[in-house]
């Protein structure tokens, strides 16, 4: 059995025996092109923003993201950024005035419902071209070998003690497997989740958490939330992702009451 760990920044919160040091998206490459549905979630600490989470747009004014990013956060202390590849410069800067985290959001005994959505203001320019909405496709289950992307700014070590994001948004092209393969890695995943594997040297990390997985295409489809992984990065283990899929009908209820 793995050990298991979420990706987020800081709050090395680790379901297992043993805590491994933080490391990024391990093994991608730096990204060219605004990804106009990526946003860096951050917070402000010592006197600047700090890059914690990724998320990604998903109406005019909210981020989908991992339930473990934002359930302990005070919405005052987070805002979202926009349009930039570089999380520490440019780009647009919206106040987070709300957050919901699915109610059966749980980490133990097994994470699940790794799920929430947080409400912006003023609302994203989804005009320009560097800014906009992601697709979330429909309930069809996304099986085993598709190619898959996933963005973000996580860290890119694997075995720093400390984690150092990289300025620059990086990129890893994989595929899914499927979630009993998953199961036979190591992590428990129920019909929920969706698994992501790559060679060794190449996955998830500290920091990717929350970001988008996205099926590409002519209309790129949000397929996956990166949720967690092995405490040490890109070893060899599959990344776990919360299945938007799975999530279509909580999802479109926040935006549309528009809760909270
Ligand atoms: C972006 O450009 C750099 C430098 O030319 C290159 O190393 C990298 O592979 C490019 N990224 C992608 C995703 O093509």
């Amino acid at each position: 059995m793995s050990v298991i760990c979420i990706f987020l920044l800081f709050v090395s919160l680790v379901v297992g025996e043993q805590l491994d040091e933080p490391s990024r998206i391990n093994g991608g490459q730096s990204v060219n092109e605004t990804v106009p549905y990526q946003v860096s979630m951050q917070i402000f600490r010592r006197g600047r923003w700090q890059h914690f989470c990724g998320g990604s747009i998903v109406s005019s004014q909210h981020v989908l993201t991992a339930a473990h990013c934002v359930e302990k956060m005070r919405v005052e202390d987070i805002s979202v950024v926009t349009g930039t590849l570089n999380w520490k410069t440019g780009g647009l800067r919206h106040k987070v005035v709300g957050k919901h985290v699915h109610p059966q959001y749980s980490m133990s005994p097994r994470i699940i419902n790794d799920i929430a959505l947080v409400k912006v203001t003023p609302a994203f320019r989804l005009h320009r071209g560097d800014i906009g909405t992601i697709h979330l496709g429909n309930s069809d289950r996304i099986g085993e070998k598709v190619p898959v992307r996933l963005t973000g700014w996580g860290s890119t070590t694997s075995t720093s003690a400390s984690a150092v994001l990289p300025d620059r948004l990086q990129v890893l092209n994989y595929r899914t497997i499927s979630n009993e393969d998953c199961k036979q890695k190591g992590f428990r995943v129920t019909g929920n989740e969706i698994c992501a594997l790559a060679v060794h040297g190449k996955g998830a990390c500290m920091g990717d958490s929350g970001g988008p997985l996205i099926k590409p295409g002519l209309q790129p489809q949000l397929v996956g939330i990166v949720s967690y992984g092995s405490a040490t990065c890109a070893q060899g283990h599959p990344d776990v992702y919360t299945r938007v899929s799975s999530f279509l009908p909580y999802i479109s209820k926040v935006i549309n009451q528009d809760l909270p």
